[in-house]
């Protein structure tokens, strides 16, 4: 096979940076998640042209919460702005987006958003775009345990039918297979809560580059050194 046809089913990506773009403009935090808004875009694009099949992104994750009361409030706001703004030009493209994570503990008025862009998009077939929100793999893996465990208790499921499948399937990620490539941004190498089981054989890429300038070309070379690794998934 040759390297332009290694391309990674499944792209998933830890955008980090945004923070420090903004404090080296003596800008506010949430300008940089504003500016952190046009690379989503540019990665769409270009996973679409490379035949990336699923692209995730870890947009706000359980201990976000944790942020400032105004840094919060600019996400949210800035993610209902993006669904209404963005939804017509996604449905063109082509991309399904989906939500990962916990969505009860969005405002009523966050949550008719997300299902809005899940129901509008629904047809796309290029690409699926997974938005994890309030996710975090330690909380996807309680939440997915006490559904088994009320399975059980309902005697729809034994507890010696619990493998690994029946776990993967009551994941939040059952519909979609495990990243093959995950990139996180800014320099740091850390998985931080994300994607912790579906991680097991991923390669991963850390650029740099502070999200908000992250651009096609760095997203062709995280590619590139995808397809130049030897994946043998635990054989010779
Ligand atoms: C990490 O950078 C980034 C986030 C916590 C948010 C990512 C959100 C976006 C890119 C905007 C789109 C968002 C939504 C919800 C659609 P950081 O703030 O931790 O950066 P730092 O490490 O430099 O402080």
């Amino acid at each position: 096979m040759s390297l332009e046809e290694r391309i990674p089913q499944h792209v998933a990506i830890i955008m980090d940076g945004n923070g420090r773009w903004a404090q080296l403009r003596g800008k506010e935090r949430a300008e940089g998640h504003m500016a952190g808004v046009e690379p989503i875009r540019t990665c769409i694009k270009a996973a679409i042209k490379h035949g990336v099949r699923y692209l995730t992104f870890y947009a706000f994750s359980t201990e976000n919460w944790g942020r400032p009361t105004a840094e919060v409030e600019a996400l949210m706001e800035l993610l209902c702005r993006c669904i209404i703004q963005e939804t017509p030009e996604l449905k063109a493209q082509g991309v399904r987006v989906r939500i990962i994570g916990e969505r009860t503990r969005f405002s009523e008025r966050v949550r008719s958003f997300l299902d809005q862009i899940e129901q509008e998009t629904a047809e796309g077939e290029r690409l699926t775009m997974v938005l994890a929100l309030n996710y975090s793999s330690r909380d996807e893996l309680r939440r997915a345990t006490q559904r088994m465990a009320a399975e059980v208790a309902a005697g729809t499921l034994t507890a010696a039918a619990i493998d690994e499948q029946c776990i993967a399937a009551h994941l939040d990620t059952a519909f979609m297979p495990d990243p093959d490539l995950i990139i996180r941004t800014s320099g740091e190498q850390r998985l931080s809560n994300f994607l912790m089981w579906q991680a097991a054989y991923a390669e991963f890429y850390f650029p740099e580059v502070l999200w908000p300038d992250f651009t096609a070309e760095d997203f062709a070379h995280a590619l590139e050194v995808y397809a130049q690794r030897n994946r043998r998934f635990g054989k010779l």
